[in-house]
This record gives C-alpha cells, sequence and structure tokens, in this order.
C-alpha cells in the first residue's frame, strides 16, 4: 500500500499569519427539532417570484461579471451613477475586495470589536494589521477611540451600524463628528447590512449620506432583509475610483446570474420584500420587550437580532436555550446573539429566557 502524501506535511510555507487562522465560524446549524436562530437570516420561505426570476438562466453561460442591469436599478434607486455602484458575492467579498484594494503589510485597519466576525480575519488575510477597538460599555462603537486610533498607517475604518452581533446604531451625528477626525485619504467603510431593520431617523443612513464623503463606501446585501443569503448577492455605493480598485481585486464573475436575477426581482417587489421586514421588525421589538420585562439587559436591537449580553454566564444561558431547542451565535464571556426567526420560535425563546431568569 502507497504512502498517503496528502496527510503529511506539505513543506509548503504558508504565510504564518495564515497559518494561525482559525478557519471562519458558521452559524450552527440546527437539529430539526430546534430552531436556527444563529446566522441572521431571513426566516420565510423564498417568494414564488424570486424562483420565477431565475428559471430560465442559462447555466453553461458566465454570467455578466458588472451585474450591469442591477447596478442601473440601484443607480435608480439610490439616485447616483451607475459606475457609483458595486455588486459583489456578498457584502462580505465586497468587504474583502475594498480591504485588499486600499490595505497590505504594514499598513492599518481600524473597526470596533466585538462585530462583525469577519472583520479580523479579512483585514489578516490582505496581509495588513488589525487594529480593534473595544465597544463602550453600552455596547456601542466608540467612535472617539476609533478616530483617536488612526496613524499615519491607518487605511481604513470600518463602521458597522447596525451593529451585528450588540444590534447598536451609530447616530448621524455621531458619525457626521467622526467623519471630521477622518483624514479624507482614509477610506471608511459603512457597513449597513442590517439598515433595511433600522426605522429610527437619527440613526445614520448611507442613503441620505451619499456623496457627502469621497472617502466613504456604503456596503448593504440582500442576504439579510431580504432572504437571498444562499445566493451571495450584496453591493456598494461610493466613489468611483475607489469602486474600481475594488472591481481590480475581485474574483473575476463571482456574482451568478441567479443572483442578479434574484436581487432584481426583490427591488422590483419592494413592497412585499419590505412587508416581510416589517414583521420581523415587529417581532424583534415584541421579544426585545419582554426580554427587558424579564430583566435581561439587552441593548435596544437595530437589526435582525437580539443580543443578550450575559458575560461570565454566557455558557450556562447557551446551554440552556439549546436544550431548549435554541440555536444561537454564542460569543465565550461576552454574550449571545439570537436571530429574531419564525413566529413559533418566540414563544420557546421567551419561555426558556423566563426559566433561566427564574432559574
Ligand atoms: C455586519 C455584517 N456585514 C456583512 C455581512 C455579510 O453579509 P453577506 O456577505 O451575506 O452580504 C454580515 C453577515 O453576517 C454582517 O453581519
Amino acid at each position: 500500500m502507497g504512502v498517503n502524501l496528502f496527510n503529511a506535511d506539505s513543506g509548503i510555507q504558508i504565510r504564518p499569519e495564515i497559518r494561525a487562522l482559525p478557519a471562519y465560524r458558521q452559524g450552527r446549524p440546527a437539529p430539526a427539532d430546534a430552531f436556527k436562530l444563529s446566522s441572521n437570516e431571513n426566516p420565510y420561505p423564498t417568494p414564488a417570484w424570486v424562483i420565477e426570476a431565475m428559471a430560465d438562466v442559462d447555466i453553461a453561460r458566465y454570467p455578466e461579471s458588472t451585474s450591469r442591469e442591477l447596478r442601473e436599478r440601484l443607480a435608480e434607486i439610490w439616485g447616483c451613477a451607475t459606475d457609483e455602484i458595486i455588486v459583489g458575492a456578498g457584502s462580505v467579498s465586497l468587504l474583502y475586495q475594498l480591504i485588499l484594494a486600499v490595505a497590505g503589510p504594514g499598513d492599518e485597519v481600524i473597526f470596533p470589536w466585538r462585530s462583525f466576525e469577519a472583520y479580523p480575519w479579512l483585514v489578516t488575510v490582505a496581509g495588513a494589521t488589525r487594529v480593534q477597538v473595544p465597544n463602550s460599555v453600552d455596547h456601542r462603537h466608540d467612535l472617539d477611540a476609533m478616530a483617536a486610533a488612526i496613524t499615519p498607517a491607518t487605511r481604513a475604518v470600518i463602521v458597522c451600524t447596525p451593529n451585528n452581533p450588540t444590534g447598536a446604531a451609530v447616530t448621524a451625528a455621531e458619525f457626521r463628528d467622526f467623519m471630521a477626525k477622518v483624514p479624507a485619504n482614509v477610506l471608511v467603510i459603512l457597513d449597513e447590512a442590517y439598515a433595511e431593520f433600522s426605522h429610527d431617523p437619527e440613526i445614520v443612513c448611507g442613503k441620505k449620506i451619499r456623496g457627502d464623503y469621497p472617502n466613504v463606501v456604503t456596503l448593504r446585501t440582500f442576504s439579510k432583509a431580504y432572504g437571498l443569503a444562499g445566493l451571495r448577492i450584496g453591493y456598494g455605493i461610493g466613489p468611483i475610483d475607489i469602486l474600481q480598485a475594488a472591481t481590480s481585486t475581485a474574483i473575476p464573475m463571482v456574482v451568478t446570474a441567479q443572483a442578479q436575477r434574484a436581487a432584481l426581482a426583490v427591488l422590483n417587489h419592494a413592497d412585499d420584500a419590505m412587508a416581510v421586514v416589517h414583521k420581523i421588525c415587529e417581532r424583534r421589538d415584541a421579544v426585545w420587550a419582554a426580554l427587558r420585562e424579564q430583566g435581561w439587559d439587552t441593548p435596544r436591537p437595530h437589526g435582525n437580532f437580539v443580543w443578550l449580553p450575559t458575560g461570565t454566564d454566557t455558557d450556562r444561558v447557551a446551554a440552556g436555550l439549546e436544550a431548549g431547542g435554541i440555536i444561537t451565535r454564542v460569543f465565550a464571556g461576552e454574550g449571545i446573539r439570537i436571530t429574531i426567526g419564525e413566529p413559533e420560535s418566540v414563544d420557546v425563546l421567551l419561555r426558556i429566557c423566563a426559566d433561566i431568569v427564574s432559574g
């Protein structure tokens, strides 16, 4: 029998920072009798008009690489030029393309922490240095500290609002003050993956500030509010030269024709799509109110999830939830993020939470 050389150390010199990277942690799958509230997905079935929109795609052909039709539609909606829109295979892909375009070895990228788990990973893969700025005690970005962390080596700063996983949001006034402190040559990525769930007029909105800053790119996704997570499609809005650079760092033709068609269908059925978002928001507000009533110290949620800052109790609370059939995203020693899911999950979740409090 031959030796399996694939089990041996290949001797290939892997970049040490890549060797040290843990694999990206995906929201845990749930057993059939449990609710998967671990990935901030939309719980509703895919509408027929999305399925129909994808039906006649010729998958023997490569997709149109610039997502032109979708960008034209988005440009109408955002009131901008088609070239001020970029489409990617999920907004995480656009985050990566932008970071790769501006930062490499020796450069720094600042982001809040705790925040979206991909940020540190993407910065390291780009070869740049991560600068994580702890959130304030009320689970919000510490924008003063983020601005103070900027050095001549800073190439980009990520602002995540509403913030995953804490659900807190940045106000328009806070963003304006922050931008006054950011040098014009530092890229600010405004990650609004959950923007559609935030209806507070005080919260910063990429659409309202579009064109105000030559160094801001806003990112949105079809994964969360619009239920297309599995198709991988998101978009960015920003200055043309930055988006051109981000196009240069993309994997060519990575956005499938099905994803482009489905996204267009969502935009063409905006009322139906937003009706689902409203249902989720109502459920979120009810869950949040009930949790507060039970005594949980949970910050006001602006996304499609709630955050339980359980600290050293995290493992115990997560085990209780899991035993009751609620699969969450657990951040050991910090807290638990729970997606607002199916209507049937709400009573189960609240009952277990009440039991945990009384226990
Ligand atoms: C804050 C934030 N940004 C970006 C993403 C990426 O979303 P997608 O790549 O599905 O568009 C996520 C997904 O969880 C997120 O939470």
